[in-house]
């Protein structure tokens, strides 16, 4: 069955989560006649075979990138507009970012940019892109300052979640993604954690790709440039993007993000705003889904330093999102370091 989820705002699209969407690309493309197809070098079968099935309508322009985290470079971005600029690119022309959350980033920056601003289709091909990155319009590189601090808010005109890309994703990608999927549960839709929790990781991918992508479309539909309710979407983000900057962007995202999202029902917990037993279930369910919830201990001033450059820190104050009972978020400024340790007690290995 597919499903059509709207995000509104100023501009309006949907998020359409079924299995073989070939038919809805093409009116999204409505007008282009040149169409830029940004994918990672492991996807490039499916993406030629999808170029062939464009080439009727449009000229196609297929733009090999880097696999994961090192496309969101700005040589990679900066390849890309070569690229657009050598094929006359234009405002009615379009991008299409074919792959994981680091190539829909990287796509949805190359459209953000060029001639200050062209149309971009998102058709994630991971959990993680399906539930998060493909969603929302945040577009972005990283630099040696960290991770995503150049880019934009650039929403897409369409988001195709086809499911079968998901029975030939490898499992420890796809148990990574679960991680943004818990994240959405614990911050407003719990009937996701009692999914997992009865399922693991064989619950059914449709529905908890629908239940996440309804949470994140209903948060950025509300607060598409993150002036209040989108914070909460970095549930668990904070010490996550540390880690990710200290591994060098080695570990996976959603790997991160599941340490991260201990450490922060460790800090609603010690800050007294969430019961023992809320927390605790972070790292029960997190880690029956295989997925790690403790670091290095020694880690920590590294880790320390690392979130404060974060760009969530408004000035040098952390912030930090907390739950006040499972399904309510809220934040957490300028934690006083003993609740910091406390935190850290909880993942330090
Ligand atoms: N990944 C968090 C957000 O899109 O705001």
């Amino acid at each position: 069955m597919t499903v059509r989820i709207p995000v509104t705002g100023a501009a309006p699209y949907e998020v359409v989560v079924g299995v073989g969407l070939a038919d809805e690309l093409p009116p999204l493309l409505a007008g282009a006649e040149r169409v830029a197809l940004v994918h990672p070098a492991t996807l490039h079968e499916p993406a030629t075979a999808l170029a062939e099935r464009l080439r009727d309508r449009v000229a196609v322009l297929l733009l090999k990138v880097p696999d994961g985290e090192a496309a969101k470079t700005l040589q990679v971005a900066g390849d890309c507009w070569d690229a657009l600029g050598a094929a006359g690119f234009t405002r009615s022309d379009a991008v299409i970012g074919l792959g994981g959350g680091a190539t829909t980033d990287l796509a949805g920056w190359v459209a953000a940019a060029w001639l200050r601003g062209v149309r971009v289709v998102q058709l994630p091909t991971t959990l993680l892109g399906m539930v998060d990155a493909a969603v929302g319009g945040k577009a972005g590189i990283d630099t040696a300052a960290g991770k995503n601090l150049v880019g934009a808010f650039h929403p897409p005109v369409g988001v195709l979640c086809d499911l079968a890309a998901l029975e030939t994703l490898p499992a420890a990608d796809y148990t990574a993604g679960l991680a943004e999927v818990v994240k959405c549960g614990f911050i407003a839709d719990p009937a996701i954690l009692d999914l997992l929790e009865e399922h693991g990781t064989a619950a059914d991918p449709a529905e908890l790709v629908e239940r996440a992508v309804r949470v994140k479309a209903g948060v950025v539909s509300r607060d598409l440039r993150e002036s209040g309710e989108r914070e909460f979407l970095n549930y668990g983000h904070t010490l996550a993007h540390a880690i990710e900057k200290v591994e060098d962007y080695r570990i996976r995202h959603g790997e991160a993000v599941s340490i991260g999202l201990v450490f922060a029902a460790g800090l609603g917990r010690a800050a007294g705003r969430l019961d023992g037993a809320a927390a605790d279930r972070h790292r029960a369910l997190l880690a029956a889904l295989g997925l790690p919830v403790v670091y290095r201990a020694e880690a920590w001033p590294e880790l320390s330093e690392a979130m404060r450059v974060d760009k969530k820190a408004r000035g040098s104050v952390l912030r930090f999102v907390v739950l006040d009972g499972v399904g309510n978020p809220g934040i957490l400024a300028d934690p006083a370091p003993e609740l910091l340790a406390a935190a850290w007690g909880d993942v330090a290995a």
